[in-house]
């Protein structure tokens, strides 16, 4: 895994959507078409911003996978990861299809359908970020490194709910759904190339962990180190706590 220091956010922000952009035009050069996975969360405003923003690419040769959403929740609601991909994405590139999964279906035939068209669907490229807990997608800790199926039914740990409170998306802990559908570790893993986008001083733990401790389903993102194509993307308040060790040996861009 090749980790990348920025200055801010809108400079991580910028990183990843224009070596996205390059992939994707690459892709589509060599394949005729791209398979992007897309997350949602507060890492990917400005990568989702600054991606629709890059030119020259053939969007409508962009197949998009959505990588995780509540059970239980309408597209409606503000926290509606299909409401974010809607807004911020979807609805900004004329894209070839967008498989959402909608959490207000029923679970297991959501996850069928995802994981039938992922089965012919081979991903080129996965932008990712990381929870508060280490979560990857929403895997939360300990996370299942061994399953192969595409997409999982799981429980948010009390953790990960908090964050989505204290980010705003919810009021209270009681209304954040305890259910949700994720792409698994192994399905994220399958992507020819990774972006991992980490900014916020609130995820300096979660990246020292991720950077410094063993590999290990207790730190569900540590993971990536074991992929040839992830690049791990921070900025300088989520590398607050990384050892003089780790931070000199990070690639830094402006
Ligand atoms: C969130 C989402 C993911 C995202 C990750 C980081 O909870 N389930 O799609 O990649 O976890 O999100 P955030 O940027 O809000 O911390």
């Amino acid at each position: 895994m090749r980790t990348i220091l920025t200055a801010d956010r809108d400079a991580m922000g910028r990183w990843v959507a224009e070596a996205a952009a390059a992939d994707l035009r690459q892709a589509i050069q060599a394949n005729g078409k791209a398979n992007l996975v897309v997350a949602t969360g507060s890492s990917q405003f400005e990568v989702l911003g600054e991606l629709v923003k890059q030119p020259d690419i053939e969007w409508s040769r962009v197949h998009g996978f959505h990588l995780d959403e509540y059970v239980g929740i309408s597209s409606q609601h503000p926290a509606s990861f299909c409401k974010y991909l809607k807004e911020r994405f979807v609805d900004h590139v004329p894209l070839a299809s967008f498989e959402y999964l909608q959490g207000d279906r029923d679970p297991a035939e959501t996850i069928n359908r995802a994981a039938a068209l992922l089965a012919n669907s081979p991903i080129d490229l996965a932008l990712v970020g990381i929870g508060e807990n280490g979560h990857l997608a929403f895997n939360d800790p300990p996370a299942d490194f061994s399953t192969e199926q595409p997409y999982l039914l799981v429980e948010l740990d009390e953790p990960c709910r908090q964050q989505q409170v204290g980010e705003g998306w919810f009021a209270s802990l009681e209304d954040v759904p305890t259910h949700a559908i994720s792409m698994s570790v192994r399905q994220i893993l399958k992507a020819a190339k990774i972006y991992c986008s980490v900014p916020d001083q609130r995820k300096a733990a979660a990246v020292q962990a991720t950077l410094e401790d063993d590999v290990s389903p207790q730190v569900p993102a540590s993971i990536l180190r074991e992929h040839p194509q992830a690049t791990l993307v921070i900025d300088a308040a989520a590398a607050s706590k990384l050892s003089a060790a780790t931070l000199s040996a990070l690639e830094r861009v402006q």
